[in-house]
Parts: C-alpha cells; sequence; structure tokens
C-alpha cells in the first residue's frame, strides 16, 4: 500500500505527548521538530489520526519539501509535485502561507505563486482551463524555513481541540488538547481518583473522563478530508467502528469536578453530556477550601483562575495561599496546576518537584507538579 507522510501540529510544550501518542497509533518514521510530528503511514492514517490524536492541533498531509531560493523555482517544484493525486475536480482550495528566515519572505507572493502552479498541475490532469472550486477543501500551506519550503494539504479542517462537546464555555477555559496534554503527564491512570477543583466548563474532567474509557476524541466530530474523494468512505467507517469497539464501557471511573460558580457546574454538566460521559463524572459546587474527598490516594489537576486583571491580582494571591494550606491536606495525593502566575510557588508555600512550560492561547503558563507517594 502506497506510504504518506503526515505531520502533526501542537502547541508549544506539547510535542513529546503528540509524540507518544503517533508511536502507540503504531505509525512509523516519527520525527519530532518544534511544533510538528512528523510520521508515515497508509492512507487510512488520515482518519485514524484525526479521529484519535488527542493532544496535537491539526494533521497536515505533506505533498512535498525541497530548496527554494527563487519564485521560479517555488513555481516548477510546486508543479512538479503530484496534486493531481489528492485534490478532485471540483476541489476548493486555499493557499496559506508562513515564512522563516527565508529569501522568500513575501507571504502573499508565494501563496499566490502555489495556487498558480497547482492550478496548473491540475489542468493538466483534469483538461480544463477553469475549476469551480465548488467541492470539498483542500487548504494548502505553504511553509518557508531557512529557504526550504514545505508543501501541506491540511485534512482536519476544523482544529482538533473542537470536539464538539463543549458548546457553552465559561470564562477562561482551556483547549481540548492542553486539558489532554495536562493528564497525560501526570500520574493520573483510569483507577486513580481525580479531581479538578476550578473545574469551569469542564474540560479537565471530560478529557480525563475520555481517556480513562478510551473513547477517541474525534469520534463525534468530522474533517475536512472526509469529503475527500481518494479517501474511501469505507475507510472512515472502519476506523469509527474500531474506536467504537475500543471503548470501555463497563469502566467506573472516579473522577470529582467542582467549581465556586453554580453556572460553570451547569455548563459542565451539559459538556460531559455531549461527551457521552456524564455518568464518570461526579459534579458539585463548592469553593475549593470546603471539598473533601476522602480517598487515600489520588491525584489533583487544576487550572486556577490566574488574575490577568490588575484588579484581580491581589485576590488571587490570597487563592494561591489557601490553596497551597488546603491541598497540604492531600498528602498523599499528587497535584498539578497550571498558572501564568510566576511567583506561584512562594504563594502556594512549596517547591514544584517539576515544572513544564505550556502555551494557553497566547499566555505562556507553568504546569506546577507535585507527586504523592507510590499507593501501597
Ligand atoms: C481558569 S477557570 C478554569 C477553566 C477550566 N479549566 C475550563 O477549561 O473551563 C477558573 C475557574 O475557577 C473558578 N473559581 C474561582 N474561585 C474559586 C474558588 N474559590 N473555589 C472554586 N472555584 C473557583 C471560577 O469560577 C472558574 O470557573
Amino acid at each position: 500500500m502506497k506510504q504518506i507522510e503526515l505531520i502533526a501540529t501542537s502547541a508549544a510544550g506539547v510535542e513529546a505527548m503528540v509524540k507518544s501518542e503517533v508511536t502507540k497509533l503504531g505509525f512509523k518514521d516519527i520525527h519530532t521538530e518544534n511544533g510538528k510530528i512528523s510520521f508515515k503511514g497508509d492512507i487510512s492514517s488520515i482518519p485514524k489520526a484525526n479521529i484519535w490524536l488527542r493532544c496535537a492541533d491539526r494533521v497536515l498531509l505533506k505533498i512535498g519539501e525541497f530548496k527554494a531560493l527563487s519564485f521560479e523555482e517555488l513555481f516548477e517544484k510546486t508543479k512538479a509535485l503530484p496534486w493531481d493525486e489528492w485534490i478532485s475536480i471540483d476541489g476548493k482550495f486555499t493557499v496559506l502561507g508562513k515564512s522563516v528566515k527565508s529569501k522568500l519572505f513575501s507571504i502573499s507572493d508565494s501563496q499566490a505563486i502555489v495556487k498558480k502552479a497547482v492550478v496548473e498541475k491540475l489542468k493538466s490532469k483534469y483538461n480544463v482551463e477553469w475549476f469551480k472550486e465548488t467541492g470539498a477543501e483542500y487548504t494548502i500551506q505553504v511553509s518557508l524555513l531557512n529557504d526550504i519550503a514545505t508543501l501541506t494539504i491540511d485534512t482536519s479542517g476544523t482544529a482538533l481541540h473542537k470536539r464538539g462537546y463543549r458548546e457553552k464555555n465559561i470564562t477562561a477555559p482551556i483547549k481540548e488538547t492542553l486539558a489532554a496534554a495536562m493528564i497525560m503527564v501526570s500520574y493520573w491512570n483510569k483507577n486513580k481518583t481525580l479531581l479538578d477543583c476550578f473545574c469551569g466548563s469542564g474540560t479537565i474532567p471530560i478529557e480525563a473522563a475520555l481517556i480513562g474509557k478510551n473513547i477517541a476524541p474525534g469520534l463525534n466530530r468530522t474533517f475536512a478530508s472526509q469529503e475527500w474523494s481518494v479517501i474511501s468512505q469505507d475507510i472512515w467507517k472502519q476506523e469509527r467502528r474500531d474506536a467504537l469497539k475500543s471503548i470501555d464501557q463497563n469502566l467506573n471511573l472516579s473522577i470529582y469536578a467542582s467549581d465556586i460558580n453554580p453556572e460553570a457546574i451547569e455548563v459542565s454538566k451539559e459538556n460531559a453530556y455531549k461527551a457521552g460521559v456524564d455518568d464518570c463524572i461526579k459534579f458539585f459546587t463548592s469553593d475549593f477550601k470546603d471539598v473533601k474527598i476522602k480517598d487515600q490516594y489520588g491525584v489533583i489537576i487544576s487550572n486556577p483562575p490566574y488574575g490577568e486583571r490588575i484588579s484581580e491580582k491581589k485576590d488571587v494571591e490570597n487563592l494561591y495561599r489557601v490553596l497551597g494550606q488546603t491541598l497540604s491536606n492531600y498528602s498523599t495525593w499528587s497535584k498539578y496546576i497550571l498558572t501564568s502566575v510566576e511567583k506561584f510557588e512562594s504563594l502556594y508555600g512549596k517547591k514544584a518537584d517539576k515544572k513544564r512550560k505550556f502555551y494557553n492561547g497566547n499566555i505562556k503558563v507553568d504546569y506546577y507538579q507535585y507527586f504523592g507517594p507510590k499507593p501501597t
């Protein structure tokens, strides 16, 4: 079967988790760079990667890569690539671009050249002079880095963090992909108790329930490449059927999610229902300092408020002090806190065992990790 090369893109700091997911899915020739994890597989890798990857932003199909120092070179080498093997006669193809440290720095010119080259290639295949572009979407990207042009087509369409379950949000939700990464680097697994005592829209507990029950995150949404005639609908159906079969239906999870705002709890419950995991999470309204979970061991993963506005700064600093005192009652639990507050450790009253840098949208955040003892 024909080999194809795919690139899973990710937010900075999440590459290791995407690499581990790609490895577990059985893909080959895996290479990791900043924000990009490339791998090889056959055509079914497109549905599989889109349906299963929890931490990646998108899955791109790599069409070619070459050195380009002039627009002529960019045009000729783009035209030589096998666009006609992928794009159908009615395909709608938009070209996006970026350029970093490259002689061809004009992004709009590079985009226009690539579009022209793809049109020329398709003209020779389909014997037409004009394309209606009314069909499936093929978003092409020309990405220039150090004079190397990488040409891809986006197979995902809507970004992968949009699983489809979070229609309603409470202030400052984190992306589903980041929540999944926070859970995957933690010591939590399906046999352990999990608590998020600042659950907001419920992203962390819902992602944990999806991981625990082995529910593929993309099972209930569609992808741009689903419309491509080159991937048979049978392949999509087979991948979805396999994903359905993999769900651990009989598993009982112990996941608690609370928030001081009753509206957040209502929204979280609705989101969990849409994700199909409402029966796996116990939601309740509470100030974090009043939450008492009796289990001897467990894992807390939370994303408390950051106090981005000056007026909130003092309140948030105080909240972190109380958080340190409250969580010291959970001495046998592991705790993971995501925040942009730089003096978090001094407010919380303890140095983290480990820190990891992530980005919550454009905000640089640290993921403070406090490890509990191994359960006996
Ligand atoms: C940054 S948001 C969490 C967003 C969440 N991770 C999500 O993806 O939707 C912080 C949450 O903390 C809640 N919160 C603020 N103070 C609290 C307190 N004292 N106890 C419990 N929850 C609190 C807010 O209501 C808000 O929903």
